[in-house]
């Protein structure tokens, strides 16, 4: 099988092989206690790990019959979250939705009011459907905005035609889900074991991305093939723990900052969900690697400079997609703008020489640069991808010495907002 993998081969200078095959070997029980801890999951956070209890046939049914609903009759589909409630199904829809049937707008992941009005601009005389999705109800951002949206729907529909038109993913037994029951909403189930940052394989990530016509089951695939992988592999083997070694091996050196960088504007929602993972999985305790991303070629023209010639505290992992995900041919010109050097060349072709010569600049210039090869961009390579880091982030902060599952410093800003706001 083709798989998402681990390219370390421009690390050699800061991280030998030597030291990484020692390190795999110390750290080789602890990795195999993680692969077998769903068994005994007492603080109830590793239901992302079984793929085939997160999204069972049944639920999976459920989903695709909503979403051929959906597709048929809106013409926006409003997904309203925040954190882990919306970047998962977020970044597959902008890599992967083809058309604009339904147009999805996001909504509960801010409190601008400016932004809550041009949501309010753009449903206007179009067919709307919602989707609220909050693990805990008392999350202000999603919990005012579907205050909003409600209302604008019951105004606009009568309250069961409403009713039928949103679709409410929570905690059972929370309050969202007594609020469904007595509004006639669809209630789907946010795993109690899972946290919002993993939660992308559930109904939390699948049913947003049923209603843009992402092929679910294609993305369920891709991440039970990377866990097959993984339950296959000798743990010292594993690209994922690799990936988890080698960063904590990098901040042993000083390299505090790792850069998300990637070619294909496509990946920019993959990137957030990303930076969420790490930040919020491995920033506490006075730890932690800085997760950022970059989109290049475009951050090349900005910190791109700082990365090349400022702090040496940084270590860049690149997204490499194999295949292209278009190809344009330049044309002749007759008027000479001093690029003839391109005449009949592939745009694809210049993105991935300015990939190569990238990482080759920056690994040059002391950035250790590790890839992640994708086979190609689609619905399986991303379930994949998922899979692939989420393992790899239990993985670190379990090497890093946290808890990867809590989110502490989350609370902080809420405390304050909520005194002020007179909760
Ligand atoms: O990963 C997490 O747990 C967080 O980012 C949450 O997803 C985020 O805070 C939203 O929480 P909720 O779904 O309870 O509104």
């Amino acid at each position: 099988m083709e798989r998402v993998s681990l390219n370390c081969s421009k690390i050699q200078d800061f991280v030998s092989p030597k030291k990484l095959s020692e390190m795999m070997c110390n750290y080789e029980p602890m990795l195999k206690e993680i692969l077998d801890s769903y068994q005994a999951d007492k603080e109830n956070v590793l239901g992302w790990m079984d793929i085939s209890k997160l999204a069972n046939d049944e639920l999976i049914a459920a989903i695709e019959a909503k979403a051929d609903e959906i597709r048929q009759n809106a013409d926006v589909f409003i997904l309203i979250g925040i954190g882990g409630s919306n970047q998962g199904s977020r970044a597959v829809i902008e890599a992967l939705q083809v058309d604009q049937k339904p147009k999805i707008l996001y909504a509960g992941n801010n409190l601008s009011a400016a932004y809550m009005n041009d949501i309010f601009k753009q449903i206007k005389g179009k067919s709307i459907y919602a989707n609220i999705i909050a693990k805990n109800f008392a999350t202000l951002e999603p919990g005012v905005c579907f205050r909003l949206i409600r209302q604008y729907m019951e105004e606009t529909y009568g309250s069961q035609e409403a009713a039928n038109r949103i679709i409410a993913t929570g905690t059972p037994g929370s309050d969202l889900d007594k609020l469904a029951q007595h509004k006639g909403y669809l209630f789907l189930p946010f795993p109690i074991d899972v946290g919002g940052r993993f939660s992308v394989m559930s109904a939390v990530g699948l049913m947003p991305m049923a209603a843009a016509g992402i092929p679910i089951s294609d993305v369920i695939a891709g991440a039970n093939a990377m866990r097959e992988y993984m339950y296959n592999t000798d743990v010292k083997d594993n690209d994922a723990f690799k990936y988890a070694a080698i960063r904590n091996i990098l901040l042993k050196t000083g390299k505090d900052i790792e850069i998300l960088s990637y070619f294909e504007p496509a990946l920019g929602y993959f990137s957030k969900w990303w930076v969420q993972l790490f930040a919020e999985s491995e920033g506490k305790d006075g730890k932690g690697i800085f997760p950022t991303a970059c989109s290049f070629s475009e951050d090349l023209h900005s910190l791109g400079q700082y990365i090349q010639s400022g702090q040496r505290i940084i270590f860049e992992t690149f997204l490499n997609i194999e295949e292209p995900l278009g190809n344009v041919i330049i044309p002749r010109d007759q008027s000479s703008d001093g690029f003839d050097y391109l005449d009949d060349k592939d745009l694809a072709w210049v993105n991935r020489v300015a990939y190569e010569a990238t990482i080759k600049a920056h690994a040059d210039g002391g950035v250790p640069c590790l890839s992640i090869n994708i086979p190609k961009l689609d619905a399986f390579y991303m379930g994949q991808m998922f899979y692939f880091f989420e393992m790899a982030c239990y993985a670190s902060g379990r090497i890093l010495g946290v808890n990867p599952f809590d989110q502490p410093g989350v609370e902080a800003y809420k405390a304050n907002m909520f005194e002020a706001l007179g909760r």
